[in-house]
């Protein structure tokens, strides 16, 4: 593992996490990393870290939404705590780090932040419920259940198999959600690392950034009536086709997302019934994933496609102090400070959303920034970076 890091405890540290993420990788089957929110992969994923957590000494709690919590108690338990983390859910074949690293490379960034003796403050690593949201829709599912942000119909939201939050609450044996959440005491600060998913930061030819915001993600679906006919026998002008409208949709979507700067917009699952070759389609159903710097743009964006029902998480800005944490410890390690904004979604724009003061260290994502697939890549020479930096910013934070 050549890198700038020559402490032998990070190097180790390093080691560990890697060789870590290669165990979670392979826990769904499949090519790539498959563990959707709130099912049984992600479910052996939060034993093997749990198990990880205790061994390392940490104290352990799940909380009623499935949350993973790992403690190193520090000198003085009164004060807020310091928490650090991510999720360990993926997307359907998705990459080795998107969240896992935060959580893999959140513990190790604990421990050495805690090598030199306890700190006043206690430093938490927490791994999120269902941050993606591929079954069930929405995702942040636990970050927004902890900070009292859940809908009020979302425990009946279902998976394409009519399972519901709920239900697959209820096989793991968590909940019930107190509607409020259980924020409270609030920590003093959240930091969560992830790889980057981007290029910014390998077009700098930098390891580590530290992300300014967090894009506004509207997540939704719309739905399309035809009718079910032969497809033989029904003369072009005599059809309801509803995938032709689901087709128009689409595009029209496109085409207002390509019209606003900043904005991005994906429609990554069709369902089609009766889904026959030799029938007209008479039900469609299509996801929307609507992304922009700011509601204005996202509004400009979803007037065009007024049929969607969709579920808004804001744009939110990262917070001032831990922002400056991870840009002093970036400049500690004798890296250059590099700023950038999230495109992609995380749990950390729900802590801030809540309060929390909240800060966003991305590492250096290789194979041009592909993420949300097996490509997803970064290096060990970055990650053992982002340990140290991650470990100094927890360390000045907890003092
Ligand atoms: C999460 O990765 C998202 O941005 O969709
Ligand atoms: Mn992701
Ligand atoms: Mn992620």
């Amino acid at each position: 593992m050549a890198g700038v890091t020559t402490n032998p405890a990070t190097r180790a540290a390093c080691a560990r996490v890697l060789e870590r993420l290669e165990r979670l990788y392979t826990l769904g089957g499949g090519t790539g990393a498959n563990r959707p929110g709130l099912g049984r992969a992600e479910q052996e994923a939060h034993d093997l870290v749990a198990g990880w957590l205790e061994e390392a000494g940490l104290a352990v709690e799940v909380d009623p939404a499935g949350n993973l919590i790992g403690r190193l108690v520090g000198s003085r338990p009164d004060l807020p705590e310091v928490w650090t983390g991510s999720h360990l859910d993926s997307v359907p074949d998705g990459g080795r780090f998107d969240g896992a690293l935060g959580v893999v490379g959140g513990l190790e960034a604990v421990l050495l932040a805690g090598a030199g003796g306890p700190l006043e403050r206690t430093l938490t690593v927490l791994a999120f419920r269902d941050e993606e949201g591929c079954r069930f829709g929405r995702g942040l599912f636990g970050s927004r259940a902890l900070c009292g942000r859940l809908g009020p119909d979302e425990l009946d939201q279902r998976d394409a198999d009519g399972t519901s939050v709920g239900d697959a609450l209820a096989v793991l044996g968590l909940g019930p959600l107190e509607p409020a959440g259980w924020l409270v005491p609030a920590p003093a600060a959240f930091v969560e690392c992830h790889v980057e998913q981007g290029a910014v930061l390998a077009a700098r030819d930098t390891a580590l950034g530290v992300a300014t915001a967090v894009v506004g993600v509207a997540r939704g679906e719309a739905e399309f009536s035809g009718l079910a006919r032969h497809a033989g026998t029904t003369p072009m002008d005599a059809r309801a086709d509803a995938l032709c409208a689901a087709a128009e949709f689409v595009l029209r979507l496109r085409d207002a997302a390509s019209a606003v700067e900043g904005a991005v917009a994906t429609v990554g699952r069709v369902d089609v019934e009766p889904g026959a070759v030799n029938v007209v389609p008479a039900h469609v159903s299509v996801s929307v994933d609507v992304r922009a710097p700011d509601r204005e743009r996202l509004d400009a964006v979803l007037g065009a496609i007024p049929e969607a029902r969709v579920h808004v998480a804001d744009p939110v800005p990262m917070s001032a102090g831990p922002s400056e944490a991870l840009r002093r410890a970036i400049a500690d390690a004798g890296l250059p400070s590099v700023e950038l904004p999230s495109g992609a979604g995380h749990d950390a724009m729900v802590l801030a959303a809540a309060g929390v003061p909240t800060g966003l260290l991305f590492v250096r994502s290789l194979a041009d920034g592909a993420s949300h697939c097996p490509e997803e890549e970064t290096s060990g020479a970055d990650v053992a970076a982002a340990l140290d930096v991650l470990a100094t910013a927890l360390a000045r934070l907890a003092a």
